[in-house]
C-alpha cells in the first residue's frame, strides 16, 4: 500500500550529529524518521533508556512547535544527558525493538555469497553494527515466488535469515516502519556494500473479521507493550511456539493422547502446556454451555489463550471436541497459521460410545443431555487436517508418536 509508506505515528529520531557550538547551546541533529515531536514532549533516549523534555526544536528558519517526517531538525532536551550518534529518540510509551536477535529478508548483491556465522558490518539508520546471519531459512524463487530451501544465497537472491547483532540494535518492522526497518550489509574489510535487508519480525495472524482500525489497536498494544522480540523468546526456550489443536468426538482420545504429547515434549526439554476440559471449562469458560454459540465462544477463547501462550514462546496442546469447521478455522486464522498444527482424532461414533468413560453417550441417548456431538449435536469432519491418526488401530504411544514427527518438523 504505497499510501501508507508514512508513518505519522511511531516517533523516530535516530541522532547524527551533536551540535555543541558554544558550552551554552546542546542540540541534537538529525532527520525525523517517522512521526512527530513536539516541544514539551517526553523523550527516551535508546539504548541508554534516559528521559528527558523537548526544550526546542530547532530549523534553519528559527524554532518550530512541532516537527514532523521527514524534517531535519535540531533538538534541544531539558537535561543534559550523554548521546551521540546513532542513538535514537522516541516516545517512551512507543518504542522501537532494542534487541540483539531479528529475522529479516536480505537481497543478495554481490558475486560472493552470503556466509552463515560470518561477520559483517550492518548500516541501520545513522547507526553501524556488526552482525552474524545464523541461519538461511529459505530462498524466494522469483519465478512465482514460492520459498524453497537454500544454503546459501548468490548474486540478486533474496532470503530470509536470523540476524544476531554483536550490540543491541533499534529497529521496527519494515512493514511498520521502512525507515527504522531496513538496513545494509556491508563487507567489513572493503566496506563494499554486500546486501539490502528488511526486518520482519514474525507479526500476530489477524483474522479477516476484524475491522481495520482494531487491527492498528492490536498493533500498537503489541508495539508498546513488549520490548522483547519473538527471536529471543525462542533463543530463550529453544523452541519455536506452536498450537498443536486436536480434535475429536467425545472420548475419541483427545485428552490421552495431549497428555502423551506433553510429556514427551517435556522430557525432550520442551516448554509445552495442555489446555483441555479440565481446566479451561472449569475456568475460564464455565459460563458456556455446549449450544452451537457457546461453543463457538469457547473456542474463540481457547484460540486466544493459545495464541498468548505462543506469543510467550511456548507449545501449546489443545483437546477440545471442536466440532464446527468454521470454529477450528477462526482458531487457525487467530494463531497463525505457520504455527497451528490441526491433528483430527479418527475415531468412529460406535468405538467411541462403546467407550463412553464418563458415560455420557448413554445419557445423551437417554435424552438427559441435550445437544450431545454425535449423538444431537453435529461433528462437521475435519477436511484437510494435518494430521489424522487412529486411536483404534495404535496405541497412545504410536499415535503420539506420529504426531511428535510433524511436530519436530515445525520445531526444527
Ligand atoms: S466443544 O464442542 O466446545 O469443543 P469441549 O471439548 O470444550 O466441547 O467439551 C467437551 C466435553 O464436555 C466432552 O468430552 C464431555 O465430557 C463434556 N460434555 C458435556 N455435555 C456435552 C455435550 N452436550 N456435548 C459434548 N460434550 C459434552
Amino acid at each position: 500500500e504505497v499510501s501508507g509508506d508514512r508513518n505519522l505515528v511511531d516517533f523516530r529520531f535516530p541522532v547524527q550529529y551533536v551540535n555543541r557550538p558554544t558550552a551554552e547551546f546542546r542540540g541534537y541533529c538529525g532527520t525525523v524518521a517517522s512521526g512527530i515531536v513536539r516541544v514539551g514532549d517526553t523523550v527516551m533516549v535508546l539504548p541508554s533508556g534516559l528521559q528527558s523534555r523537548v526544550q526546542r526544536i530547532v530549523a534553519l528558519d528559527g524554532d518550530r512547535d512541532y516537527a514532523v517526517t521527514p524534517q531535519s531538525v535540531t533538538l534541544c532536551l531539558a537535561d543534559e544527558l550523554d548521546i551521540s550518534r546513532g542513538d535514537m529518540l522516541a516516545h517512551p510509551g512507543n518504542l522501537p525493538f532494542v534487541a540483539t536477535d531479528a529475522e529479516a529478508m536480505l537481497i543478495w548483491m554481490r558475486d560472493r555469497p552470503l556466509q552463515v556465522n560470518h561477520a559483517y558490518g550492518i548500516k541501520m539508520g545513522t547507526r553501524m553494527l556488526r552482525a552474524t546471519f545464523q541461519r538461511l531459512h529459505y530462498r524466494i524463487n522469483p519465478d512465482g515466488l514460492h520459498r524453497e530451501p537454500a544454503m546459501k544465497l548468490d548474486l540478486n537472491e533474496i532470503g530470509r535469515v536470523d540476524v544476531s547483532f554483536f550490540h543491541p540494535a533499534i529497529f521496527d518492522e519494515y512493514q511498520r516502519n521502512r525507515n527504522t526497518g531496513s538496513f545494509v550489509v556491508i563487507d567489513l574489510q572493503s566496506n563494499d556494500t554486500l546486501a539490502g535487508g528488511m526486518i520482519i519480525e514474525r507479526t500476530r495472524h489477524r483474522g479477516p473479521s476484524q475491522p481495520a482500525a482494531v487491527q492498528t489497536g492490536v498493533r500498537h498494544l503489541s508495539k508498546e507493550s513488549s520490548l522483547v522480540t519473538n527471536a529471543e523468546r525462542r533463543r530463550l526456550l529453544r523452541q519455536r511456539p506452536l498450537t498443536v489443536w486436536i480434535t475429536g468426538l467425545s472420548g475419541s482420545g483427545k485428552s490421552t493422547v495431549a497428555r502423551y504429547l506433553e510429556r514427551r515434549l517435556i522430557d525432550m526439554g520442551h516448554v509445552a502446556f495442555v489446555l483441555d476440559g479440565d481446566n479451561i471449562r472449569s475456568g475460564l469458560c464455565r459460563d458456556l454451555g455446549f449450544s452451537a454459540q457457546d461453543r463457538k465462544e469457547n473456542i474463540r477463547r481457547i484460540a486466544q489463550m493459545a495464541r498468548l501462550m505462543n506469543d510467550a514462546g511456548m507449545i501449546v496442546i489443545t483437546a477440545f471436541i471442536s466440532p464446527y469447521h468454521d470454529d477450528r478455522l477462526t482458531a487457525r486464522q487467530c494463531i497463525g497459521e505457520e504455527r497451528f498444527l490441526e491433528v483430527y482424532i479418527d475415531t468412529p461414533l460406535d468405538v467411541c460410545e462403546a467407550r463412553d468413560p464418563k458415560g455420557l453417550y448413554r445419557k445423551a441417548r437417554a435424552g438427559e443431555l441435550h445437544d450431545f456431538t454425535g449423538v444431537s449435536a453435529p461433528y462437521e469432519i475435519p477436511e484437510q487436517p494435518d494430521v489424522t491418526v487412529s486411536t483404534i488401530r495404535d496405541e497412545p504411544a504410536t499415535v503420539t508418536a506420529h504426531i511428535l514427527k510433524r511436530v519436530k518438523e515445525f520445531l526444527d
